[in-house]
């Protein structure tokens, strides 16, 4: 490859000036799940392809066209994730967490590989928060997940969004539902893509999430799943709509959602963006898994989740001008002339940063003014300038950044005096500031 090296198409780099937004919508999802009860597991970004064969579901888009599967040296078939639940569901079964009190509730922060056609909002190497709940049968188990869903959308500000449900029914309901597809797509077979023809006798219904729009637009007008739900299914479904009232969650029917993957029983949901900016885009989505865990060779056991995209969510929040915590700051920035004050700068740097501090020193050799500049340009909000006289004196001047006032600070009690001075601003921009203009999302913040 002649030139620079670039990323590969459908990859996104996150840069320093970026990744604490991504940290904060991380740690707001983690804290979300855990007041749910939900608790972190970390799975391979690699599986055997077979995992995502038989859960994920050979006529599937994702595995039929999207999946990144390769041998390795050892020749066997390796796919890298391209969501997370079935690798949720293999670790579930291969540690016994099955023998642990149920339900098991886990969540996940991951990296997924789907290789899409790239776009604002799809992406080849894309992140995903999940959350898995395995051996809860109850609606009162779909709720909470969605109810979770909710909240966290809620917290991070985005209010412009529709909780969309369905139920797919069982194997057994979605028997006759199947029938009644293939003879709905027999009649105009001839207009079907190669892929979707294959589908019709394994797999109807994959049908209806086909992205060719010819096919979509067949699809549009087929029989919808839930009129062919049996009497089980149709009662799970209205307990859901039940919790969800009490929960007073709004939330919208729509017969259509099938979802794109084939573990999916009874419940299914997915939370699309209302704002003008983002119409449409599917911010998260999941369901029920009835059968999954049995199918991967545990013991038949209900199970339920959800998973969100990341990189959708920000779009989301910046589209619709969503305000993100401040990007951290460096809070002292000490400016150095010779080798002496070097040294005590290294001292009392290490001093602060053990407290908690960010703190800035010289580390390529610049002139006074330089790092000066140079701490203008990174923010610190204090700068203290130590030189031979300071050192001789045992005394330096702290410098607000914010409004120029000096502080005469002890170099033998410099981490008191800084934790003085910091104090002193911090008060004095609560004192100023106008809360009447706090957002709820900066009131969330600021509690947190
Ligand atoms: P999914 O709908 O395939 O479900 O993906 C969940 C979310 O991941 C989507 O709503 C979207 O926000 C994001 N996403 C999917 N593909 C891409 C892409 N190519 N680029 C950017 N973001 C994307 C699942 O993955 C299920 N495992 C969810 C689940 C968990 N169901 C039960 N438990």
């Amino acid at each position: 490859m002649a030139g620079n090296i670039k990323a590969i198409k459908g990859t996104k780099d996150t840069l320093p000036s970026e990744s604490y937004k991504l940290q904060y919508i991380e740690q707001a999802a983690l804290d979300t799940a855990k007041a749910y009860g939900f608790h972190e597991m970390r799975t391979p970004v690699f599986e055997y392809t077979e995992l995502f064969d038989r859960s994920v579901g050979e006529t599937t888009d994702v595995v039929q066209k999207e999946m990144y599967t390769f041998n390795d040296k050892g020749d066997r078939s390796i796919t890298l994730r391209p969501e997370g639940t079935a690798g949720a569901v293999r670790a579930f079964l291969e540690h016994g967490l099955f023998n642990e009190p149920l339900p098991q509730k886990v969540c996940y922060l991951t990296s997924c590989y789907r290789y899409e056609k790239p776009q604002a909002g799809r992406l080849r190497e894309f992140h995903q928060f999940g959350i898995e709940c395995f051996g809860a049968g109850s609606p009162v188990a779909d709720a909470e997940i969605i109810a979770l869903a909710n909240s966290y959308f809620n917290f991070i500000g985005i209010e412009k969004l529709a909780v969309e449900i369905n139920s797919i029914g069982c194997p057994e309901c979605r028997k006759k539902y199947s029938e009644a597809l293939k003879a709905y797509f027999e009649d105009r077979k001839s207009e079907l893509c190669e892929t979707c023809l294959s589908r019709l006798d394994r797999n109807p219904m994959r049908i209806l999430d086909c992205k060719s729009p010819v096919c979509s637009e067949i699809a549009s007008g087929a029989p919808v799943v839930l009129d062919y739900i049996c009497d089980d299914c149709r009662d799970h479904f209205e307990k859901l709509k039940t919790y969800l009232d009490a929960l007073n969650i709004s939330y919208v029917v729509n017969p259509q959602i099938v979802r794109g993957l084939d573990y999916y029983t009874r419940t299914v949901f997915e939370f699309v963006s209302l704002d003008e900016k983002t119409k449409g885009l599917v911010l998260g989505g999941g369901g029920r898994y009835d059968g999954l865990i049995e199918e991967l060779g545990g013991a038949a056991m209900p199970a339920c989740g959800f998973a969100m995209g990341l990189e959708r969510l920000l779009i989301a929040m910046e589209e619709s001008g969503i305000p993100f915590p401040e990007a951290p700051k460096c809070n002292l920035s000490i400016v150095t002339a010779g080798e002496n004050a070097l040294l005590k700068a290294l001292e009392l740097s290490a001093d602060l940063r053990s407290q908690g501090y960010s703190v800035n020193i010289d580390t390529v050799g610049r002139s006074i003014k330089a790092q000066m500049k140079f701490a203008n340009k990174i923010n610190s909000e204090f700068t203290v300038v130590i030189g031979d006289n300071e050192l001789e004196n045992g005394v330096a001047m702290l410098k607000c950044m914010d409004d120029g006032t000096q502080t005469e600070v002890s170099l033998d009690a410099f981490d008191e005096g800084f934790e003085r001075a910091y104090m002193n601003r911090a008060v004095a921009n609560f004192d100023s500031a106008d809360f009447s203009a706090l957002t709820q999302v900066d009131i969330n913040n600021l509690l947190r």
